[in-house]
């Protein structure tokens, strides 16, 4: 399944460069100031421009190390320390410590209980399927694992995020779910009830792996921290909030255990409660975020679905410098909704600051 990520730029960050090229044909480094998955920073990387990315999600600075940070495997020096591990030539030893995560035993702990049917939550009588009994105990076996790595110094802080990336990929390829985590379906689909397997990452080789900077947290809070030449926003533009979406993921990155609430067994998330999802605070974190970042212009990314329509944010936005509004045609992100048109419009505004 990959990554199914509500408002990903995968598609459009071709579009999206040259229109930063449009803008300033001189950039060098651009902001993406809610980076999600990371593929868009990894376009920009890939198309010669130093990157600092941000979100306000765990997973998503995972995945930023790996896309931005490496252009080849981690050299796991530790894995001679791993006595269960023998050494073989034929593979590098990134291959030599997924091959020994997928063999470990699998575990009834956390992921077992809140989230496969065998299990017994913690606080409700109904057991959740977001994986199969088998898949859950592997999940938790190896974020055990991974955790006694890190804590243990055997692995380095870029060969934990790219084994933290790793397991995120190889669940969202078993999870029982119809798009995002914001909940699981009722019986189990075929691909869930595949093996859940960790694979190797392709590692990019092109564009420059120097230059970057990743951070984690609010982006009304670190945008007086950043400078560059262009900024790029691309905000949630619906009322779902990503952190209670994508909980699963995010538990997985954080490496914790923290209770699972409800029906669909969310953490609790308010702590990476985005203002963007809200009609009545959204203003007040794009002014934050427009006169704190260092930056001459600003691109913002927003949909035909969004929370305030777009002659409206427009109008709002002018108020910090000159605007400018293209459209572009996209495939909508999947939905259950029939009256909805398949195609919508998402535009790129871009503010030339006072
Ligand atoms: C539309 S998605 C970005 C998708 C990304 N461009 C990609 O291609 O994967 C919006 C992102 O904004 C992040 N976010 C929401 N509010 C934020 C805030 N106030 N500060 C930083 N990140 C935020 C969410 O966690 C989510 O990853």
């Amino acid at each position: 399944m990959g990554y199914r990520y509500i408002g990903s730029k995968d598609k459009l960050s071709e579009i999206i460069i040259s229109e930063i090229l449009e803008i300033d044909k001189n950039a060098k480094h651009i902001i993406d100031l809610m980076a999600g998955t990371g593929l868009f920073s990894l376009a920009l990387r890939e198309n010669g421009f130093s990157v600092s990315a941000l979100d306000v999600m765990t997973y998503s600075y995972h995945h930023l190390k790996f896309h931005l940070l490496m252009n080849c495997a981690p050299k796991f020096n530790g894995v001679n320390n791993i006595s269960e591990i023998k050494k073989d030539i034929s593979i590098n030893n990134y291959e030599l410590v997924l091959d020994y995560l997928n063999k470990l035993k699998p575990t009834k702990g956390y992921f077992f209980n809140e989230f496969s049917p065998e299990g017994s939550t913690s606080n409700t009588s109904k057991p959740r399927k977001y994986f199969t009994s088998e898949n859950a105990s592997k999940i938790d076996s190896i974020r055990n694992e991974i955790k006694v790595l890190k804590n243990n110094n055997i692995i380095t802080a870029d060969e934990h995020s790219l084994l933290i990336h790793d397991l995120i990929m190889a669940t969202n390829d078993v999870a029982n779910i119809a798009g995002t985590y914001g909940h699981y379906l009722s019986k189990f689909v075929k691909r869930a009830e595949s093996h859940l397997v960790l694979k190797p990452s392709k590692f990019s080789t092109i564009g420059s792996i120097e230059g970057h900077t990743i951070s984690l947290g609010y982006a009304e809070e670190l945008a007086s921290s950043l400078s560059g030449d262009v900024c790029y926003i691309d905000p949630p533009y619906i009322k779902r909030q990503y952190a209670a979406n994508y909980h699963i993921l995010e538990t997985i990155a954080r490496e914790d255990f923290p209770e699972a609430i409800g029906e669909s067994g969310l953490r609790p998330w308010r702590d990476q409660y985005s203002n963007f999802c809200s009609k009545v605070k959204i203003r007040d974190s794009f002014t934050k975020i427009i006169q704190g970042v260092n930056c001459r212009h600003i691109l913002i990314s927003y949909s035909e679905d969004g929370l305030i329509p777009i002659s409206e944010l427009t109008t709002f936005l002018s108020q910090f410098g000159k605007v400018n509004r293209k459209n572009i045609e996209y495939k909508r992100f999947k939905s259950n909704d029939s009256t909805k048109k398949p195609t919508l419009h998402e535009y790129l505004i871009h503010i030339e600051k006072h």
